[in-house]
């Protein structure tokens, strides 16, 4: 499949934009808030809603430079009335294979977006071009083959999520990519990479433990729109894979653990 398939199945709507806002720097992107220091020139690409874009902005301060780039205007235009007014800070309309830019940056920074592309090498490289020399690149993915629900979900769920991956990796996502990320890396000349383990983790004794584990069911309720379009699913399967996920949400759900690695390199090419 070409480029427009992962382009149209990765477009982000409903509750699932919810998901975006609630994120932030310090929760969403430990690492990123690891290395960041003030007047440092940052690009994050795929910023979505901007949440974690703004946390970058007020780490760096007004000296530093930080841009958000995502290809969906719409997504762009929320994040623009959201955090537009953060000093330093700026939000565009672009496309990861287009970036545009060329050694400007001290970190280029993508956290929850190749996993969503048919062809991410293409996009590093972008990503790298976009970096300084010297400069760092740092990803931050999933393996959403690795997911870990404590007790086992109902079993409309367990089928809605794996119509969800094959539904991804027909349109030529990689499910794993985060365990492939170093490969992708060395492979493309970035030195020095380190992988820091990022898994985020639900514990029923958490206080906002039902709305996090709960983004299976804003995935089944807004992605299932979409796989239901493109023959994946029927609209009844996606109802009650919602449905009984919710209900298991309050009577049974112990954990969920979702696999994320950060990993990141220098540029010396
Ligand atoms: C799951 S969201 C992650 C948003 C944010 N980085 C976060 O961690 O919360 C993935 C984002 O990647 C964006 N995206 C997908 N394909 C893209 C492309 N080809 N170019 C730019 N952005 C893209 C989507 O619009 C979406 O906002």
């Amino acid at each position: 499949m070409d480029k427009s398939t992962a382009r149209n199945r990765a477009e982000l709507s409903g509750k699932l934009t919810n998901v975006l806002n609630s994120r932030s720097l310090t929760n969403s992107h430990k690492r990123l808030a690891d290395i960041l220091t003030k007047d440092m020139t940052v690009l994050d690409v795929g910023c979505g809603t901007g949440a974690i874009t703004r946390g970058i902005a007020e780490v760096v301060g007004p000296n530093g430079r930080v841009v958000g780039i995502d290809n969906n205007p719409t997504l762009i235009e929320k994040a623009r009335q959201a955090h537009g007014e953060t000093p330093g800070l700026t939000f565009e309309t672009r496309d990861i294979y287009n970036l545009a830019y060329d050694g400007q940056f001290d970190i280029v920074t993508c956290a929850r977006v190749l996993i969503w592309l048919s062809d991410p090498l293409k996009a590093l490289k972008m990503m790298i071009r976009a970096t300084k020399m010297g400069g760092r690149i740092l990803i931050a993915d999933y393996n959403h083959e690795k997911i870990a629900w404590e007790p086992q979900p109902p079993s409309s769920m367990l089928s809605f999520y794996s119509a969800y991956l094959k539904w991804r990796s027909d349109a030529g996502m990689d499910n794993a990519i985060a365990d492939h990320l170093s490969d992708m890396f060395q492979r493309s000349g970035i030195e020095e990479v380190t992988i820091t383990p990022q898994h985020e983790a639900t514990k029923r004794a958490d206080p906002d433990f039902q709305t996090r584990i709960s983004i299976w069911a804003d995935t089944a309720s807004s992605r299932g729109i979409q796989m239901k379009r493109d023959g994946y699913i029927t609209e009844k399967e996606y109802v009650i894979a919602e449905k009984e996920y919710r209900e298991w949400v309050i009577q049974d759900a112990q954990s969920l653990t979702m696999y994320m690695l950060a990993v990141e390199g220098v540029r010396h090419l």
